[in-house]
């Protein structure tokens, strides 16, 4: 892998933690960060507007409070989406801004409310339509020559989005939804691009946004499920162990971002990394979500 940042093998989301989700307070944010870190899970993925911009800082206020505990994590950010929210008035409506001024402008309000001094790496949430792939360049040499982020890349970009960005910054991931349910990643050059870049691919929403454990499934969910059952007997592992190991079997490496508030989940995910998922059973899998065999 080029990437200098050293991720963990399961990245921890946080953007459920706050507002959008577990509502945690600052000794539940502490506690959770703590027992990630000791089960090895040290790696934190945000963004600017988690929570209406406001889950940065809730993790930054714990951070504060465990001192020590900052230089044991390695936090992604992103920014470049303008998001309507009362935190942000002056975003007339949602749309996205990659221009140099909003992304060094972004990385500073980051680092205040996450209370460090840098950012491990920072992506670019969303392609944005207008972007120059220059200009973005020049604030992230800025922000390097600053010390301020270490690693860069992007988050949702098509594969022609990434070369053309990846022209004229390395980047060191392309973060996007990949899951058993979600499938295009595979298809449509994006995993194949990272591999032949040798850098690992981050997933976002791995367990389908918690789509698999729902009380009403899809038909597709439920050709999944009905596919799991007897693997996750043969494996002896949980549901959503198995989909990570759906993820983890392929050889570019694919990094789940997983959006669990509950560590036990969390070492959950971490064992499951350890399954070897035997192909055949791979294509079980695969197949029930086509609901077609393979050509
Ligand atoms: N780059 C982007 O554009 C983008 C977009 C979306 C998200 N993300 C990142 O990806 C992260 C993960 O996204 P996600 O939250 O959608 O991921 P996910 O891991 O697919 O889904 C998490 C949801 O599934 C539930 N869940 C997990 N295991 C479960 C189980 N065994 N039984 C029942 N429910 C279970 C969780 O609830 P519990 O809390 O109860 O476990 C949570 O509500 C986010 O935090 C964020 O960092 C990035």
């Amino acid at each position: 892998m080029q990437t200098r940042v050293p991720f963990s093998p399961v990245i921890v989301g946080a953007m459920r933690l706050g507002s959008w989700g577990a509502g945690f307070d600052t000794k539940q944010y502490r506690t959770f960060i703590e027992q990630c870190v000791e089960m090895g899970a040290t790696t934190f993925d945000h963004a600017d507007i988690y929570g209406h911009f406001t889950t940065e800082e809730e993790f930054g206020n714990a951070l504060k409070e465990a001192p020590g505990l900052r230089d044991k994590i390695q936090i992604i950010t992103k920014c470049g989406i303008r998001f309507q929210s009362e935190n942000r008035p002056e975003n007339r409506i949602k749309s996205y801004d990659s221009s140099k001024e909003y992304i060094i402008e972004s990385v500073e309000k980051s680092l205040k409310a996450l209370g460090t001094d840098h950012i491990d790496v920072l992506l670019i949430h969303r392609p944005d339509f207008l972007m120059d792939p220059d200009e973005i360049s020049e604030a992230v040499q800025i922000l390097n020559e600053q010390d301020k982020i270490i690693d860069f890349g992007v988050s949702n970009f098509s594969p022609a989005q990434f070369d053309l960005m990846n022209d004229k910054v390395a980047l060191c991931t392309n973060q996007v939804e990949v899951s058993l349910g979600q499938r295009k990643a595979f298809t449509d050059g994006t995993i194949d691009q990272c591999h032949r870049y040798r850098l690992p691919i981050m997933a976002w929403s791995p367990l389908g946004g918690g789509r698999f454990f729902s009380e009403n499934p899809d038909a597709e969910t439920e050709r999944i499920l009905l596919a799991a059952k007897p693997l996750c007997e043969k494996y002896e592992c949980s549901l959503d162990q198995l989909l990570l190991a759906f993820l983890n079997a392929h050889p570019t490496g694919i990094l789940p971002v997983i959006g669990t508030s509950k560590s036990q989940r969390v070492w959950a995910a971490m064992e499951a990394m350890k399954i070897k998922l035997e192909r055949e059973d791979w294509y079980i899998l695969w197949e029930a979500a086509e609901g077609k065999e393979v050509a």
